[in-house]
């Protein structure tokens, strides 16, 4: 069976989300530039497209995502016509981090939407936007798992940096089942955005690492900040304590932890 049609049969024993389209190549430049065409296109939500090998993968903030056979490449299309849109890319966290959970590997989440495991990256995603008069008109999810990752083959500062499912003790790594599981919870914290918004950013909160009071940097833009690091809010933004007290409020950006000297 090819991947696609795997993916159809997992996501229909599991009662969906249907997918009008599905789109699964080699290789490809980059799924979310794919998906994006199609979404100027006129493509409908649920609209997917994966690859088993990106040669252009973008990740957050502008970098590359280094994207060798045995990882999941997913991109999604949601045309979403929700109050508390700037939370999908929480929500999608969460569902990455249940999927793994039902593999049987334990995550946290990294504001916004890093899925860590054992302190490790295990999987990242791209939240990209188009807007028009009305608000949002789609969004383009694109999320990067490492199922299988061959180490060996990767820089050492990023070999100490990732982990991958098969690393954790997953269930299961065959990469239909793991974007049939993505998938599936996706779609229902998607519905839960719509119901009850409030249970998606718990369910986010109750997952995140436990750095609150911590000092942290923050990375968006050119200008890092650092501060304490207050909570995340009801919108999904981050709550940062600058030096006097100031208070930032961040819609994006790349969380790490400050060491404090010790003995000082
Ligand atoms: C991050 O920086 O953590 C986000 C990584 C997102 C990677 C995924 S892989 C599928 C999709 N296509 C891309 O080019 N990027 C996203």
């Amino acid at each position: 069976m090819n991947p696609a049609s795997a993916l159809a049969a997992a996501l229909a024993a599991r009662g969906g989300p249907l997918l009008p389209g599905v789109e699964w190549p080699v290789s490809i430049g980059s799924t979310s530039d794919r998906l994006k065409a199609l979404a100027r296109g006129g493509a409908p939500e649920w609209t997917v497209v994966l690859a088993d090998v990106q040669t252009g993968g973008r990740g957050r903030e502008g970098r590359t995502w280094v994207s060798p056979p045995g990882g999941l490449y997913l991109s999604v299309l949601l045309r979403p016509r929700l109050e508390k849109v700037g939370l999908l890319p929480l929500a999608a966290g969460v569902a990455v981090a249940e999927a793994a959970g039902e593999l049987g590997v334990r995550t946290e989440l990294k504001w916004p939407n890093d899925v860590l495991a054992s302190g490790r990256k295990l999987a990242g995603i791209l939240s990209e936007a188009a807007s028009g008069p009305a608000g949002v008109e789609w969004v383009a999810l694109g999320i990067g798992v490492n199922v299988s990752l061959d180490s060996a083959g990767l820089a050492p500062e990023m070999q100490a940096a990732v982990t991958s499912l098969s690393a954790e003790g997953a269930a299961d790594v065959a990469v239909p089942a793991v974007a049939a599981a993505v998938l599936a919870r996706l779609a229902v914290c998607y519905d839960a955005l719509r119901s009850d918004p409030r249970a998606v950013v718990s369910a986010w909160r109750s997952r995140a690492v436990p750095w609150w009071g911590s000092q942290v940097e923050v990375r968006a833009g050119r200008t890092p900040l650092r501060g304490r690091l207050l909570e995340v809010d009801e919108e999904g933004a981050l709550l940062l304590e600058l030096t006097g007290g100031v208070r930032r409020r961040l819609l994006s950006g790349e969380v790490a932890r400050v060491r404090q000297a010790s003995g000082a």
